[in-house]
């Protein structure tokens, strides 16, 4: 959620932390702030709202000191504890005046520490949790940071990923981990940290991901690794292997439009290698496991949140049809919290764009606990749910930087229907319709280029429903986790109240708000379920809503008497989802350009949820 940047080295360090924290701000944000040492002090700059005022402000002056240092921290806050204004960013500095940290997670037991620290005299003067950190640690100091980082680290319940910074030791930071991500980037004669990579990518490729109770100290010496209690530990360089123009946004206007438009090229990059359409199966490696193992998967549980979890339920219906092997997706938080039956041949697939979802790690480790197999589907290398699961399938979809996931969701499905091959492939499922559904996986990239060929004419629907303040998507069948992805897509980034209906609940009650300024996109593909759907988009029509009919090529009569149409290619129920889901995505998109919404950073969202 919130976002870090550090900077140690040669170069100075206040326009590679603005620059960084720019590359953050796809994460969600309300305020931000850089601190740097110079001179033999701490010098902070923190500014609500953008990053851009935050740059002016810090480089308003170009006599100022702060843009001379070579060492600095900088940070996104989303708020969770204090409204997000200057007092309440980060970094935080101490009543002392000589540290500065900067802090992402919550402290749970801060309330504690600040009486206790009250009691000492110390009192904090933010609203947040993270005060009371860098409070503490400045505290504990005798002589050495990360002896004091270490001890005030052993007091705090919660999550925190931490960069402090002191100018009694102006040639040292020291990072900390429990729960919240930090990689660190070794570059030549300098060491960069941030919470995700995209923030360091055109500095270095060189990383080490912290787990959790990890710290690291970082000199003009190099770098020492150990644990929050001190003990030496080791931690492997790892290439980042995202290249920088991926986290730009080129000539597109937005990062979502960008990354709509990728999906073809991120599908095959999701699917490449691991089809075998001659034994019409799918070849996963990372799952690690065999025919055999495959074999015996009792039941598939898929966890996952938002439209993770969406993508989950085709995995579901896809597992039930084609292996005949029971399966469930779950909302991760419900599952981890209702303590649910697992056996030893159950397979959990933890599915998360980010790899870092709080509660779908939590899922993840109650799932190892209960003895299932664990595996995640991950688009972050390096991710603490890719980690932590050790086996699974990357996605290879690229950076995702709109906080309105895309080409996640597109090739999360297109990954799930390849476990689903895999495991039907060792029940009854024959080869030959093996090898049909894996050609079939193999078109998807060219189904979505002829939707994405469409935009224009979605753009033109999507401006006759701009105005309207609600709307409700209906489908059936594997077109019911699309009308929740549609639904859910529209009201994050036009703020438009939409929901996503089986189309038979319709009548148990959200009927009631049909009228005549209230859409109703109804998923009219031509897949077993069509008619029935039919049926209920003319009971929406009968109420005055306005019908938008998603139909098949080839099937365009089906839209006959409703408003509007959008066609998409006539395909399998199982592969139907992702080319609706890709005309869905364009709509919302058009719809929040033509109300003028900020896309890429929709308010109050966060792209990774790592708190509860
Ligand atoms: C999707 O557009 C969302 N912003 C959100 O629902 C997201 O899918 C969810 O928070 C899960 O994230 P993850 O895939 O990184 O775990």
């Amino acid at each position: 959620m919130c976002g870090i940047v550090g900077y140690f080295g040669k170069r100075k360090a206040a326009e590679i932390l603005v620059d960084g924290l720019r590359r953050l701000e796809y994460r969600g944000y309300d305020s931000a702030g850089i601190a740097c040492l110079y001179n033999g002090g701490i010098e902070v700059i923190k500014n609500p709202g953008k990053i851009r005022d935050l740059r002016s402000k810090v480089f308003a002056n170009p006599s100022a000191t702060i843009t001379e240092s070579t060492l600095g921290i900088g940070h996104t806050r989303w708020a969770t504890h204090g409204p997000p204004n200057e007092l309440n960013a980060h970094p935080h500095v101490d009543v002392t005046g000589h540290f500065a940290l900067v802090h992402n997670g919550i402290i749970e037991n801060y309330k504690d520490i600040r009486k206790v620290l009250s009691q000492k005299g110390i009192e904090c003067v933010t609203d947040t949790d993270s005060e009371v950190l860098v409070q503490l640690i400045s505290y504990l100091y005798k002589d050495n940071l990360e002896d004091a980082v270490s001890e005030a680290l052993q007091q705090v319940k919660g999550t925190y990923g931490i960069v402090v910074i002191t100018d009694y030791e102006p040639a040292k930071m020291v990072v900390a981990r429990c729960g919240s991500p930090i990689v660190i980037g070794i570059g030549r004669n300098e060491t960069l940290v941030a919470s995700d990579a995209s923030a360091i990518i055109p500095h270095t490729r060189d990383a080490v991901y912290l787990e959790d109770f990890d710290m690291a100290v970082i000199t003009d010496q190099g770098m020492e690794m150990c644990n929050v209690n001190r003990s030496p530990i080791n931690r492997e360089v790892t290439a980042m292997d995202w290249d920088e123009g991926s986290a730009e946004k080129g000539d597109f206007d937005h990062f979502m439009l960008k990354e709509m438009f990728e999906q073809p090229q991120a599908i095959r990059n999701a699917i490449r290698g691991r089809l075998d359409l001659e034994m019409g199966t799918a070849v996963l490696s990372g799952l690690d496991f065999s025919e055999r193992d495959a074999a015996q998967i009792n039941r598939l549980l898929v966890v996952g949140c938002g439209t993770s979890m969406h993508a989950g339920m085709v995995g579901e219906y896809a597992v039930e049809e084609m292996a005949g092997v029971n399966a469930e997706v779950e909302q991760a938080a419900e599952f981890r919290y209702r303590n649910p039956i697992i056996t030893p041949n159950d397979l959990v697939v933890a599915i998360s764009q980010s790899g870092e979802t709080a509660d779908t790690l939590a899922a993840v480790r109650e799932a190892k606990q209960k003895g299932a197999l664990v595996a995640g589907l991950c688009n972050v290398v390096g991710s603490t749910i890719a980690r932590e699961t050790g086996r699974g399938v990357y996605l290879h979809a690229g950076p995702e930087i709109g906080v309105a996931s895309t080409k996640a969701f597109t090739c999360q499905v297109s990954v799930m229907l390849m476990i689903a091959l895999k495991i039907a492939r060792t029940r009854r499922m024959p080869g030959h319709d093996g090898s049909e559904f894996a050609r079939w996986i193999q078109r998807l990239p060219e189904l979505v280029e002829e939707v994405l060929e469409q935009n224009d004419a979605i753009k033109a629907v999507a401006q006759k429903y701009a105005q309207c303040e609600h709307a409700f998507f209906i489908g059936r069948g594997y077109l019911y986790p699309a009308a929740l992805e549609g639904a859910l897509k529209l009201k994050e980034i036009s703020y438009v109240h939409a929901e996503g209906y089986h189309a038979a609940e319709l009548k148990h009650g959200p009927i009631a708000l049909l009228q005549e300024n209230t859409p109703v996109v109804a998923l009219l593909n031509n897949i077993p379920g069509k008619e029935k759907t039919l049926g209920n988009a003319e009971e929406c029509k009968a109420r005055n809503a306005p019908v938008i009919a998603v139909v098949s090529a080839g099937d365009e009569g089906v839209a006959d008497g409703f408003d509007d149409i959008i066609v998409v290619p006539d395909c399998p129920p199982a592969i139907a989802t992702v080319p609706t889901v890709v005309a869905l995505q364009l709509l919302a998109y058009h719809i929040a350009a033509a109300r003028g919404c900020e896309i890429d950073q929709p308010r109050n969202l966060a792209k990774s949820v790592t708190v509860e």
